[in-house]
């Protein structure tokens, strides 16, 4: 189909200059079989979701269970089992402190959530000076305006940013500048009027695979804590085994009062944004004041359906086999990591948990737009590899099912790549 008569407007796409879409007729584990033939390893899972491979027998037989059972209910006034026993197993895999699961549609909406739940949290309490949000720069919370608020100003939200509310930004953590950081940080939480820290914990997705330290971003909930500043966790891309542990923030020994979840959720079959929170946040909201009700819903929260794919997603991801494959993940990334660590055409090769991350070496500036891109990305799918760069950055993030012979495909497609880069 040409673009003309393409009724498809594309996300995140050109459609003047994009070549055309290719046409995926099915997938299992992480081969996509296209139209015309060719097989693609979807070597970053279908924009994170994927976690135990496409069309996976269990979850497609607990839906298809469900779907003959209850597709979908009204979630005022009425409740169903498999959100029940999703949200119960969700507080039992989370940190102690959290004790109540709200439900949503993807990860924006998830971040919406949470910071709605933050802003009247302090609203309910009568007071009214804590309204501020501090988040990270390279922040990436989603597309929907609390969410893009909350995101680093690009050009990516150039058109809106007038409408947006006011988040003041600090620097990721490093070695080198974490007192700064604590120091802008401690300034900004002493005027009283911060209600939330948001952050991506341990890995900025979109922002670039940016990774930092656990013990750095404990030092700054800790600081955020002290102050009676809320901290809330995006784990949209991080969830769900990512970075090596069930969430990322089991990395940590502060725990925040929020959590967004979506994405691996339901192991990439259906759609669902969670947003977790802890009692004394709950507490604020618990009242006979009817304005202390958090008024917020979406026509299909806790899809029964998605609920079921969760369900069984969360039996496989805890399941000794998927763990062992996390860790084979982790272990054969670390070597490639190794290998390629001191090759002069990459830099910042890194790697958290499930996630590998790289960049090549060019005499553009790292960033989405870097024009490297439009090499990678063709490259490696005439190699039969799914990998959508981010500008100069290539990472992998397979799902859990990947076979050490697909990763090591991918990995040798890596190295083709980068032979390219450097004859140029
Ligand atoms: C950390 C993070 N938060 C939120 C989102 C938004 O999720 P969704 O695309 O499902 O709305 C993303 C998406 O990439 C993300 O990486």
């Amino acid at each position: 189909m040409n673009a003309a008569t393409n009724p498809i407007w594309h996300p995140f796409t050109q459609m003047k200059t994009a070549t055309p879409p290719i046409p995926i007729e099915r997938a299992k584990g992480c081969t996509l079989y296209a139209q015309d033939g060719k097989t693609y390893i979807d070597a970053i899972s279908s924009w994170w979701v994927n976690i135990h491979g496409h069309s996976n027998d269990f979850i497609a037989a607990e839906i298809a269970r469900q779907a003959s059972t209850l597709e979908h209910v009204i979630f005022a006034g009425f409740t169903h089992a498999p959100a029940m026993t999703l949200a119960e197993r969700l507080i039992r895999i989370l940190p102690d402190n959290f004790s109540k699961i709200f439900f949503s549609d993807d990860g924006s909406t998830s971040v919406e959530v949470a910071i709605k739940i933050a802003l009247q949290f302090w609203h309910n309490q009568h007071i009214a000076h804590k309204t501020k949000i501090i988040a990270f720069e390279n922040a990436y919370h989603g597309d929907t305006f609390g969410a893009m608020s909350v995101g680093m100003p690009s050009v990516f939200t150039a058109p809106f940013q007038k409408h947006f509310f006011k988040v003041d930004f600090i620097p990721t953590p490093t070695s080198e500048n974490i007192g700064d950081v604590k120091r802008m940080m401690t300034a900004l939480i002493e005027t009283g009027t911060v209600a939330a820290f948001l952050f991506e914990p341990l890995v900025q997705g979109a922002g670039g695979m940016l990774m930092h330290r656990a013990d750095h971003l404990d030092e700054l909930i800790a600081l955020a804590q002290q102050h009676e500043v809320l901290c809330i966790a995006d784990e949209v891309m991080t969830g769900f085994g990512r970075t090596g542990k069930i969430f990322a923030i089991d990395h940590l020994k502060n725990k925040p009062d929020l959590i967004c979840l979506s994405k691996g959720i339901t192991g990439g079959f259906l759609p669902m944004g969670v947003t977790a929170c802890s009692e004394k946040i709950y507490q604020a909201f618990h009242s006979s004041e009817v304005e202390k009700t958090f008024f917020h819903g979406h026509s299909y929260t806790a899809n029964p359906l998605a609920c079921a794919a969760a369900n069984a997603s969360l039996t496989l991801l805890l399941s000794d086999q998927c763990q062992q494959q996390i860790k084979n993940i982790e272990r054969s990334h670390a070597q490639f990591l190794e290998k390629i660590r001191d090759n002069k055409f990459v830099t910042n090769v890194r790697q958290t948990g499930t996630i590998l991350a790289l960049e090549l070496t060019t005499n553009e500036q790292s960033s989405y737009f870097n024009s490297t891109r439009h090499t990678i990305y063709p490259f490696c799918l005439n190699e039969g590899v799914l990998l959508r760069p981010l500008g100069n950055v290539v990472y992998i993030m397979p799902p859990y099912c990947i076979t050490p012979e697909e990763l090591k495909k991918v990995y040798s497609v890596i190295l083709k790549l980068i032979e390219k880069i450097a004859e140029k």
